[in-house]
């Protein structure tokens, strides 16, 4: 009983790993934000001056030191001069967080 138990709990576990987002993730990311952020989250030029900001690195610390739920935030309510993040799914907002922590420096 106590052994089935475990089981259940590790391969829960395991698909908790499995299921980390990321790979679903990065066409999320190319289709909503590589256009502004770049592919390596670095930020393009063009739109940081076009926005008159700076874009900051999605892979800085000071954005990975945000959490899961702060980046969600970002993407469904916008930040600042960046607008909410439309036509994405809970799911998918998960996702792409996910694949955002892939950059980090
Ligand atoms: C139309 C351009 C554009 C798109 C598309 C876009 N962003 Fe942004 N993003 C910006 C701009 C501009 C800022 C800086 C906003 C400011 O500082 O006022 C920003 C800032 C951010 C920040 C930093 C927020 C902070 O706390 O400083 C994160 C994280 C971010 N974007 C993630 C994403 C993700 C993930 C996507 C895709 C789901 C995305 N962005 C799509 C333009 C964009």
């Amino acid at each position: 009983m106590r052994t089935t138990l475990l089981a259940i709990i590790s391969v829960a576990a395991f698909l908790g790993l499995a299921y980390a987002g990321a790979p679903e993730g990065k066409p999320i990311y190319v289709a909503k934000c590589q256009g502004c952020h770049a592919p390596n989250g670095e930020g393009k030029p063009a739109i940081a001056k076009m926005f008159n900001v700076t874009l900051p690195a999605l892979g800085s610390k000071e954005i990975q030191a945000k959490s899961d739920a702060d980046l969600k935030k970002v993407i469904t309510e916008g930040h600042g001069k960046m607008k909410p993040v439309a036509g994405l799914e809970e799911r998918q907002v998960a996702d792409v967080v996910a694949f955002v922590r892939t950059l980090k420096e």
